[in-house]
């Protein structure tokens, strides 16, 4: 593998300096403290987070009960999501984001997941511009912390209104865009639109991530070339591959060591011990369902190793029957 093909460029939002330029993408059931500190063990990571998180129940979660929000003092810096689509709930929402330490907040613009559009938020927002305004006002009203919005393309590719609507967000003091580029009806098997993250960084002075469809040195390549854009977010290539961001931070950006043969069975090992640590006893099996539904991508016969686990009945059966099926399988595919 090759290095150094790209000079990564400090992004610096507000003080806080992301180097490199690699982000986890926010991922419900997924980016937990669990699988942020295999990440962190691995390395590469530059900006972690935090699933989204409901701005409605925030205020009242317990951050050493509530499995959102437990947190271990490595897993820094970490950015918290928010899901909100009520002026009234940011002010609390963010005092609480305060008293959790939180290093910088997103706002979720772009889930497209009916329970979510229901509520009005996520990707719903993105058809309503004046609230989204008044949301990121209050906002920015509310925080000095890096504060960024996360985004789909929109309903339809319509350049005006995207344009109108990502200035909106930097004339609201958004510090930073992440751009899934892709539509909001679009499934992840459709190519990801990279060229038009590059549109939108054209289009605002503020640094714009590329998020969609990156699982590999040669992905994130093109990616860049296609869009130009000051960084890249990761998402289920990070519970697959937990150890991509150290493939990039080294092989894109000519941070750190290269990578060299991950012990799969291992890693995993150590997931199922960090849900031990992170968890109480009933919210661990289901996280290692959820992740075991990925990870088990990394193996030619995986959809065995993620039955097998979904069908387990406490988190003792389902490793066992993921060591059991570790014997038996080498991990060896590299196309997901
Ligand atoms: C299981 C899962 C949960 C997700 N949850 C969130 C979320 O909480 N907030 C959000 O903004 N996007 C969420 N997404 C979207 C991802 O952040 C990301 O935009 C998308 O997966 C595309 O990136 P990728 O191709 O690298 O996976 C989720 C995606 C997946 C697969």
């Amino acid at each position: 593998m090759s290095a150094c093909t790209e000079k990564p460029q400090p992004l610096r939002l507000k003080g806080l300096e992301i180097s490199p330029p690699l982000f986890l993408a926010p991922m419900a059931g997924l980016t937990h403290s669990a699988l942020r500190r295999l990440i962190l063990e691995q390395g590469g990571i530059g900006l972690l987070s935090t699933e989204m998180l409901s701005a409605t129940r925030l205020p009242s979660e317990s951050p050493q009960l509530s499995p959102y929000l437990v947190r271990s003092p490595q897993e820094t810096p970490l950015s918290y999501q928010l899901l909100v689509s009520r002026v009234e709930e940011v002010a609390p929402a963010i005092a609480k984001l305060h008293a959790l330490g939180a290093e910088a907040i997103d706002l979720n613009l772009g889930c497209p997941a009916p329970t979510v559009r229901r509520m009005g938020a996520g990707s719903r927002l993105m058809d309503e511009p004046a609230l989204v305004q008044a949301l990121v006002a209050a906002a920015r009203k509310q925080t000095d912390l890096p504060l960024t919005a996360k985004i789909r393309l929109g309903e339809t590719l319509d350049e005006e209104r995207l344009r109108n609507f990502c200035q909106m967000l930097e004339g609201e003091g958004i510090d930073l865009l992440s751009v899934h580029a892709r539509l909001r009806g679009e499934p992840f098997v459709r190519k990801p639109r990279w060229p038009w993250v590059g549109k939108v960084k054209g289009w605002v002075n503020i640094p714009v991530v590329a998020n969609g469809g990156i699982f590999s040195v040669e992905d994130a390549r093109n990616c860049l070339a296609q869009s130009g854009a000051d960084g890249l977010m990761i998402g289920r290539a990070a519970a697959i591959r937990p150890w991509i961001f150290a493939e990039l931070a080294h092989g894109v950006y000519g941070v750190g060591q290269e990578v060299g043969a991950v012990n799969k069975p291992a890693l995993y090992l150590r997931f199922v011990e960090l849900l031990e640590e992170s968890f109480l006893p009933e919210r661990r099996l289901g996280r290692l369902k959820e992740f075991s539904h990925y990870f088990a991508k990394n193996y030619p016969f995986g959809h065995s190793l993620a039955s097998a686990v979904q069908s387990s009945g406490s988190l003792a059966e389902a490793k066992e029957r993921a060591c059991s099926f570790f014997a038996k399988n080498e991990a060896v595919v590299e196309d997901y």
